[in-house]
């Protein structure tokens, strides 16, 4: 069951002031809340590479990394894969891929979604956030023209929001309310990768940024 994957943020979650963590200097004045610290968010990627290890079950894995805001997720949960790899009986070949998707301008989804790159057909996509599922459907659409033996999709987050087409990962780290977020390599038009924990921005930096 999908549920016991994932862990649910509420709607009404007051996250954490920002002043209890250490945020860049250039960030200060942008942020409402932290939503999910660093520590979490790693605490949570290392139980979703034991879940994916284990349900693997020695078969070759290409991890497929959906850039850019998949790359610190992506480089967490395989740093747990190996080194679940290097201290037990059981291990799971490894190589990896790269691509990159395009679809969001400002706070908004576009219709229009870009795929750059990527030479090898995949069999565990790592991803950054599922809002309304678009990216992730036109990228199993590609995926499955190459007939992988299996492909599985991880993403860190999904939002919970009535935008949603339905699509859901196969594994989830944290399902959260439909807020924009940045942090961890989550962007608003590219600023935000910068940051550790996954923040709420105020209403001020949505216009600061905007482009
Ligand atoms: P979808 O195609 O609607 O599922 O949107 C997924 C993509 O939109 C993600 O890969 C992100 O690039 C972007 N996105 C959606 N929600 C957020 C957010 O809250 N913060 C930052 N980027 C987001
Ligand atoms: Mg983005």
């Amino acid at each position: 069951d999908i549920r016991s994957y994932l862990e649910r943020i509420a709607d009404d979650e007051k996250g954490h002031e920002l002043d209890l963590f250490c945020v860049p200097r250039h960030y200060e004045n942008d942020l409402d809340k932290v939503i999910i610290p660093h520590g979490l968010i790693m605490d949570r990627t290392e139980r979703l590479a034991r879940d994916i290890i284990q349900d693997m079950g020695g078969h070759h894995i290409v991890a497929l990394c959906v850039l850019k805001g998949g790359y610190k997720f992506f480089a967490d949960l395989l740093d747990y894969i190996k080194a679940l790899n290097q201290n037990s009986d059981k291990s799971v070949p490894l190589t990896v891929d790269f691509i990159r998707v395009k679809s969001y301008c400002n706070d908004k989804s576009t219709n229009n979604v870009k795929v750059i790159g990527g030479d090898e057909l995949s069999n565990l996509a790592g991803k950054d956030i599922v809002e309304t599922g678009r990216t992730m459907q036109t990228l199993l659409s590609l995926l499955n023209e190459c007939n992988p033996k299996m492909v599985k999709v991880a993403s860190l987050l999904v939002k919970r929001t009535p935008r949603s087409s339905g699509y859901r990962p196969d594994y989830i780290g944290f399902e959260v309310p439909d807020a924009f977020l940045v942090g961890y390599a989550l962007d608003y038009n590219e600023y935000f990768r910068d940051l550790s924990h996954i923040c709420i921005l105020n209403e001020q930096a949505r216009e600061k940024y905007r482009v």
